[in-house]
């Protein structure tokens, strides 16, 4: 099988998506849609090289996007059109063949690519069809003129090219757009070869495409996991605490053997808890004097390191802190600042709540501080 540079297209503006950021950049049950899309490229077996072209002065939004996987990734600056931001990114390809992707369609298959690194072995170029089920028609002023469908295809990405002829094609189409390079091959009189498409490899184009994706992307199973996780310390006395990883100055200090963290130690339960890994004294044992003040983000952080060993990727995840004192409401957007940035999460699917027992029990006579935590986490 030959090797394959992927060139993925993001610098567009997802004008038609809406959800005021460009559509590549937008969460997809809590993974932006870059990092599927370019995930399932980087995947396959035949991908020496992953080059993403994004839009100017966009580099660091989409890295941040990409995650992990931006440390495999070159970059590349794309243009006001898509034939502009296509050839800025063949001049970075070095690679003999080149499959050129949307962002915008992250349910590409394994099998798709390997179907067009096939067609590669006959032909320059090859792209993947499909059939149009709905009659057509034109309209205009009113006027309805039937199409003859029977020839029609739909043409979807990635397009495949050896490399050398897709920069010959760019060359002779002399600065002409393209609506996708097949088009731009052919008019330099390429063969293309088709192979079959994928009704799941749609693009995100519409509003309403992200919703079908998101239930595509739930219907996947197996793929979520859910952990829950719950602590309590003693309230004393005291010059402040830590809580949810934010320092709340007061008159009151949490007792415990570490930082006492309830918030942050509820969250490591809940990510041990999603992996199938025991509790926080399983990994933390309040006997080993390593531990002794040791700031919580620590079991936080490795809790979230074992979970990333068995696949796991947090999604999502809610806090609830329990007591009269000291008061959460002025701290929360730091903490979930705090957990955002310990998580990777980003803040909106961080968050954190906070209640008092109407003075009954042990946190109502404000002996001690309870927390709860819930995280959502994604198999790899
Ligand atoms: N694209 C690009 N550079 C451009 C225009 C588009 O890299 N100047 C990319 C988009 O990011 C997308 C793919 O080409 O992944 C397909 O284009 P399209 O669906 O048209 O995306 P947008 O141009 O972003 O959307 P819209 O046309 O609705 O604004
Ligand atoms: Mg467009």
């Amino acid at each position: 099988m030959v090797r394959f540079t992927a060139c993925i297209m993001a610098a567009g503006r997802g004008e038609r998506a809406g959800g005021g950021q460009p559509k590549q950049l937008r969460l997809l049950a809590g993974r932006p849609v870059l990092a599927w899309s370019a995930q399932i490229l980087a995947d396959h077996p035949a991908c020496g090289e992953l080059i993403v072209v994004h839009a100017p002065g966009q580099r660091e939004a989409v890295m941040d996007a990409l995650g992990d996987l931006s440390a495999r990734v070159r970059f590349a600056s794309g243009g006001a059109t898509r034939s502009a931001s296509v050839r800025a990114g063949l001049a970075a390809v070095t690679g003999e063949h080149v499959l050129i992707h949307d962002a915008a369609r992250p349910f590409l298959s394994a099998e798709t690519i390997d179907a067009l690194l096939d067609a590669l072995g006959h032909a320059p170029c090859a792209a993947p069809a499909l059939p149009v089920a709905d009659a057509l028609a034109r309209e205009q002023d009113g006027e309805v003129t039937p199409v003859d469908r029977s020839r029609l295809v739909r043409l979807q990405t990635p397009q495949a090219f050896r490399t050398q002829a897709l920069r010959d094609a760019f060359e002779a189409a002399d600065g002409a757009d393209f609506p996708d390079e097949t088009a731009l091959a052919r008019a330099a009189g390429l063969e293309v070869r088709l192979v079959a498409g994928d009704e799941m490899n749609f693009k995100l184009t519409w509003p309403a495409d992200f919703d079908r994706a998101e239930r595509l992307m739930a219907g996947r199973g197996g793929a979520f996991v859910t952990g829950s996780g719950f602590d309590v310390h003693r309230l004393a006395p005291g010059d402040g605490l830590h809580l949810c990883g934010v320092f709340i100055a007061g008159d009151l200090c949490l007792v415990g053997h570490s930082d006492a963290d309830a918030g942050l130690h509820a969250l490591t339960d809940a990510v041990l808890g999603a992996a199938g890994l025991g509790d926080i004294g399983d990994h933390f044992p309040p006997s080993d004097m390593q531990w002794k003040g040791a700031d919580s983000s620590r079991f936080l952080t490795h809790a979230l390191e074992l979970a990333a060993q068995t696949g796991l990727a947090p999604v999502h995840c809610d806090v609830t802190l329990i007591c009269e004192r000291p008061k959460i409401g002025p701290h929360k957007a730091a903490m979930k600042a705090r957990l955002a940035a310990l998580t990777g999460l980003r803040p909106e699917r961080v968050n954190i709540k906070a209640t008092t027992t109407e003075g009954l029990g042990f946190t109502g006579r404000g002996e001690g501080l309870a927390a709860q935590a819930v995280i959502t986490m994604r198999s790899a």
